[in-house]
């Protein structure tokens, strides 16, 4: 058998990242510009993305903040509250800059204080994006303190989202970061398709969570840089995303979900939750991809299958990776401060070649 030492992909995309403001969204978003041509940007800002207004603001401060030359384009998510009303999304579509919608079960992450309390307040919205053909991203986690943090995600399944897709079969749902075996059975088992043969129901997958189970956040010690929401599972989970994210099916597509925190926020006797994983996304896909062989289906996941479940046009243009060991730093300058991206210090065998 030879080794593939070259990997060639369409210019991917990366369909769930935190960005973040001000100075932490000057150094978080070279990282992604660099490898990725677009990105759905989430709207979970102190205070929230929740208006029209505020996201074409946002938008041009991410443009703005976009290093000389760069070709990337934010894709532009808006934050429900029980206040989101039908108008809102009728104007969000009209407006072709919001791609999505973003459901936030309140408290269930970070910054999502404002976010939903019960799903039934926000019916009227949700009536209207399927009308619109807006999408809802979710993320899935009940909130309730009795359920057991590793079980939150089944639980939303089954509490939350069976009846959500019966109330409103023709909307357009991405499951945000799946990380159980349960959650990649459900939207597998959603065979339901649009009139373009676009998938009703669809997730994305981190690359951490294809790469660790939740060992990672306690080997020798308390490893804060490998807590993120929903938490890791054990290994039988990430088997079964990697299964989901190698099969070819169109359901699932990459999000990273990079959510940058300074180390300090991290580093602390109440850590904040989110990997910061921008900084070397594809090749930690890479690696995921590798331990099933599997590294000619990483175009389709990191390219097409998400552009399409958006109705986007798939990218002009490739990036490509070579099989050349380099070190990831320990830290990165981050909002006057450092962070600390995932596998900091450790070698990696991929490394995306960049044109000076
Ligand atoms: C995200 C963040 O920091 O904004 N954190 C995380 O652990 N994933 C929020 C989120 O995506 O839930
Ligand atoms: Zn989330
Ligand atoms: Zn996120």
């Amino acid at each position: 058998m030879t080794t593939i030492q070259t990997l060639t992909l369409t210019r991917p995309d990366d369909f769930h990242l935190h960005l973040r403001d001000g100075a932490a969204l000057r150094d978080a978003l070279p990282w992604t510009a660099r490898q990725f041509a677009r990105a759905i940007v989430m709207p979970n800002l102190k205070p929230p993305v929740v208006r029209l207004q505020q996201a074409l603001e946002y938008r041009g401060r991410i443009l703005a903040a976009l290093p000389d030359g760069s070709e990337f384009t934010p894709l532009m998510t808006l934050y429900l509250t029980d206040d989101t009303t039908p108008a809102m999304v009728e104007e969000a579509r009209r407006s072709g800059v919001v791609h999505a919608f973003k459901l936030y079960p309140a408290g269930a992450t970070t910054n999502s204080d404002s976010g939903v309390t019960e799903l039934k307040r926000i019916y009227p919205a949700l009536e209207a994006m399927q009308r619109v053909r807006m999408p809802l991203l979710i993320h899935g986690e009940v909130t309730d303190p009795e359920i057991d943090v590793f079980d939150r995600e089944v639980v939303f399944i089954e509490r939350h989202l069976i009846a959500l897709r019966r109330a409103f079969p023709e909307l357009k749902i991405v499951l945000e970061h799946i990380t159980t075996a349960q959650a990649a059975q459900f939207v597998g088992e959603a065979h339901e398709r649009d009139a373009h043969g676009v998938p009703r129901l669809a997730a994305t997958i981190t690359a951490h969570h294809l790469l660790h189970n939740r060992n990672a956040m306690f080997k020798g010690g308390m490893r804060p840089h490998y807590y993120c929401l929903p938490v890791l599972k054990r290994e039988t989970h990430r088997q079964a995303l990697l299964d989901a994210a190698t099969s070819g099916d169109d359901r699932f597509f990459l999000g990273t979900d990079s959510a940058p925190h300074a180390r300090h926020a991290k580093e602390a006797a109440c850590g904040c939750a989110g990997c910061f994983t921008a900084a070397n996304a594809l090749e930690l896909y890479c690696a995921a991809f590798e331990q099933r062989d599997a590294l000619h289906r990483l175009d389709d996941f990191a390219s097409r299958f998400g552009a399409a479940f958006y109705g986007l046009p798939r990218n002009s243009g490739d990036v490509t990776l070579k099989r050349t060991p380099w070190n990831v730093p320990e830290h990165l300058p981050y909002a006057d401060t450092d962070i600390v991206p995932l596998h900091a210090g450790e070698a990696m065998e991929w490394q995306v070649q960049i044109d000076a």
